[in-house]
């Protein structure tokens, strides 16, 4: 903080008098605290008294999958399917390889490369398969499209050396993101990299505040919600699902996805976003840019899914998430309530990115 304050192009050590009463030249004041001003001695000793707390995860946003029910699995259909907006289909077999990506829309992008829609057997699963072709993602894993290069890479290299993991253990879009990660080559980074950067992040989430939503159950890593018009209270989560499973199911790239958010949290996240800190000085848009969609290495927040962001910041939190250029957000996150992650998320995931 000292330094900080000091003169950008000045001596490194200051004289150790500069602060002395000349007057008095054999001051009783400690050296040590010399150099401190008032402020710096007050802001020093508030924060000290401030507890930095950290809540349990918020289950609600690393929903897990239950293990599947005991005995032979259920007869499903193996397709072809087809979807309205393209003349192409895909058999269930193909909607489940990991290592060709699914791409209904191929009018929709540039040319994946490699690496993008196949990946690399046995470890290296095809990005264009979770983070579909378009790179607008999914709830269970991230938005890629209009990822800054240098920051996309770290985040990578990150996963690869163990340094960005998850807050809660055993989700499987996590898992096999680490092994994909583990067995890349730096030129593979890249490549994933320069691609995703080039597309225009698009959102298919519509807020919705409400105290009541409908039944939910885990499925698919997010929350697939009942059609039988049975409802349960919200309570402090958000709930974010498919508007049509059987759709999302099929990787369908234009699908809509509901977030339920409790009453009231957008207007208090938007004011969160645009006062934190304690003289407003971690207001997001500083480093995030004009209406947070990204400024040079530092990545776009608005428009993304609300689960995925509530995710990031309990895991800066938590110190699961690391690498990059994550000690940025540590200070951000420092003294922030699972309650405050919420209302930003809800506000964030209702913009334009
Ligand atoms: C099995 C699904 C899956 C595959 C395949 C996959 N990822 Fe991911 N990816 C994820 C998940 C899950 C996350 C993190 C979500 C979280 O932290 O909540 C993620 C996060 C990322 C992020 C961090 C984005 C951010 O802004 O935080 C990058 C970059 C990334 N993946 C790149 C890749 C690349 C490159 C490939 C292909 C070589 C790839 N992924 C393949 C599931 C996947
Ligand atoms: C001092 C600069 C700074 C401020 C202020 C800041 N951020 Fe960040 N933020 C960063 C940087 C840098 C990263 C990338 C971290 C990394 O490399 O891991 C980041 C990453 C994030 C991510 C993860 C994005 C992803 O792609 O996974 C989220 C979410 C986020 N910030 C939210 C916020 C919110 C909400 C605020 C305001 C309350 C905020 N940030 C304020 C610098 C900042």
């Amino acid at each position: 903080m000292i330094t900080q304050n000091g003169p950008r192009n000045g001596p490194l050590i200051r004289d150790r008098n500069s602060f002395a009463n000349p007057a008095s030249p054999d001051s009783i004041v400690p050296t040590v605290i010399r150099p401190l001003s008032l402020v710096a001695l007050l802001t020093l000793l508030l924060s000290s008294c401030r507890p930095v707390v950290l809540e349990p995860a918020p289950a609600w946003a690393y929903p897990t999958n239950p293990p599947p029910p005991p005995g032979p699995a259920a007869e499903v259909p193996q397709g072809p399917f087809q979807i309205p907006s393209s003349k192409l289909s895909f058999t269930r077999k193909e909607l489940s390889n990991l290592f060709a990506a699914p791409d209904w829309r191929p009018e929709d992008h540039p040319p994946m490369p490699e690496i993008v829609s196949h990946g690399r057997q046995p470890e290296v699963r095809a990005c264009g398969y979770c983070h579909l072709p378009t790179g607008n993602g999914r709830p269970e894993n991230a938005r890629l499209a209009g990822l800054p290069v240098e920051y996309f890479v770290a985040q990578v290299k990150a996963f690869r050396d163990g340094t960005r993991k998850s807050s809660v253990d055993g989700r499987a879009p996590v898992i096999n993101m680490t092994k994909t990660a583990v067995a890349m080559q730096d030129a593979e980074i890249l490549a994933a990299a320069q691609y995703y950067a080039t597309l225009r992040p698009q959102s298919f989430i519509r807020i919705v505040e409400t105290a009541q939503v409908p039944k939910a159950e885990i499925a698919g890593w997010l929350y697939k919600f009942s059609p039988n018009g049975a409802q349960e209270p919200l309570g402090e989560r958000i709930l974010e699902g498919p508007e049509d499973f059987v759709q999302f199911e099929l990787r369908d790239p234009n699908t809509k996805y509901i977030a339920y958010v409790p009453p009231g949290s957008v207007a208090l996240g938007k004011r969160l976003a645009q006062t934190w800190g304690d003289s407003q000085e971690l207001e997001c848009s500083s480093c995030h840019g004009p209406g947070y969609k990204g400024k040079d290495e530092v990545p776009g927040i608005a428009g993304r899914s609300p689960t995925s962001i509530m995710r990031q910041l309990y895991d800066f939190k938590s110190g699961a998430r690391r690498g990059g250029k994550s000690s940025e957000m540590d200070k951000v996150v420092k003294y922030m309530k699972n309650s405050d992650m919420l209302a930003l998320s809800a506000y964030l995931a209702s913009l334009t990115p």
